[in-house]
């Protein structure tokens, strides 16, 4: 049997890794600048991460969640402290689609009502509501289309107000990205923001703070929509929160009652899955993670600004992007392959930096070299 071809590969095949390197199989260095999609948050292989999950999976890997696993309330009291968010309830489950599934279901169940206000650029995942909310044609079947969803442009706030004016008492939740990833690094308005959760406030809406790629300490707050002094109802959570272990969650503001069986998973919450991301959160706060991805993050863009071939840099914190002219289109090919550097990327011309939060300044020092030795080799050629 042959894999089912959905992505384009990288002709690579990696076999170790280690905080913010990774090795091919003919032992090759790579500095992994694109964190294998934003998910390693606090460094590859992580030796308390391992720790933890080498300890774990010898007592237990897994049991239902119809018997009680204190480990997950463990995460829940860590989780709550980490991000400042003690009051909130939280529901564990597998990938970012996941978790907003849940939350768009939850924020249905809650108002009693159908419609999703969603916005241009956004992704949000590829099950069913979650890329009926998502704005890209190409991942949508047919049976994923729906009346349901309101497509508004991103950070208009006249366009919000009035969809609000005309249908908001039909509308169950706003689903927003504090900075769109796939989108291609763009930050929502703080004053975009503030205008959700006044009119969320007014209408009995629930705003969904879709933070898969922007939070957990990405941007240098735990949620990027902490920047604009706003709580949203429901955060929903993912990559970067085991480090490479799938989990994920969402989590609830106190005023959502949980009502029995109307969310639900298997393996969401597994013992192994809390493990890893109870490691996850203690090396965040030992290691002030959240500090290193400002401070590194900032440096990073101060430097590509100087840089005058490279136009639009942009982003918070560890999550950065800029916009390469034509003339420089293989510079992430040539990052790549000549000094042996991943990088994200988002189309058409976007290079996105999702590092590890450990990234360190040797590191970030070493990219600029890079991308300034790639840019002269180009004009030169
Ligand atoms: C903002 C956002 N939401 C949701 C998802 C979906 O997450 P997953 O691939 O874990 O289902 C992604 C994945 O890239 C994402 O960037």
């Amino acid at each position: 049997m042959n894999l089912f071809d959905v992505y384009p590969l990288q002709d690579i095949t990696i076999t170790k890794a280690s905080g913010s390197t990774v090795w091919d199989e003919k032992g090759n260095e790579y500095m992994d600048l694109y964190g294998g999609h934003a998910v390693i948050s606090i460094g590859h292989t992580h030796p308390h991460w391992v720790q933890r999950i080498e300890e774990q999976l010898k007592k237990i890997a897994f049991y239902s969640n119809s018997i009680r696993i204190p480990l997950q309330q463990e995460l829940a009291t860590k989780l709550g402290k980490v991000s400042g968010k003690e009051d909130y309830q939280l529901f564990l489950c597998n990938s970012g689609a996941e978790a907003n599934e849940n939350a768009l279901k939850l924020a249905s169940f809650h108002t009693g009502r159908k419609k999703i206000v969603t916005f241009s650029k956004s992704f949000h995942g590829r099950t069913s509501l979650a890329v009926a909310v998502t704005d890209n044609k190409n991942y949508s079947a047919p049976v994923n289309e729906t009346e349901n969803v309101i497509f508004l442009p991103f950070n208009d706030e006249q366009a919000l107000q009035d969809c609000f004016t005309q249908q908001g008492n039909e509308i169950a939740a706003v689903i927003i990205e504090g900075i769109q990833g796939v989108g291609g690094i763009h930050e929502a308005a703080d004053s975009f923001l503030q205008k959700i959760r006044s009119l969320c406030d007014q209408f009995g809406a629930v705003y969904i703070a879709d933070s898969v790629q922007c939070g957990y300490g990405r941007s240098g707050q735990f949620f990027s929509h902490d920047y604009a002094g706003v709580q949203a109802d429901i955060y929903s959570m993912a990559k970067g929160m085991g480090n490479g272990f799938p989990v994920a969650g969402i989590m609830i503001a106190p005023h959502i009652k949980p009502i029995h069986f109307q969310l639900g998973t298997t393996f969401g919450g597994n013992h192994l899955a809390c493990a890893a991301a109870i490691a996850v959160l203690e090396v965040i706060e030992k290691e002030a993670l959240l500090d290193n991805a400002l401070q590194v993050g900032q440096w990073l863009q101060e430097e590509l600004k100087k840089i005058p071939e490279l136009e639009g840099v942009r982003g918070r914190g560890l999550m950065i992007g800029f916009d390469v002219p034509p003339t420089y289109s293989d510079l992430k090919k040539r990052l790549l392959s000549n000094q042996r550097i991943f990088t994200g990327e988002a189309k058409p011309n976007v290079i996105r930096l999702l590092p590890s939060l450990a990234l360190t300044q040797e590191d970030a020092k070493r990219f600029i070299e890079a991308v300034k030795a790639e840019l002269k080799a180009m004009s030169t050629l």
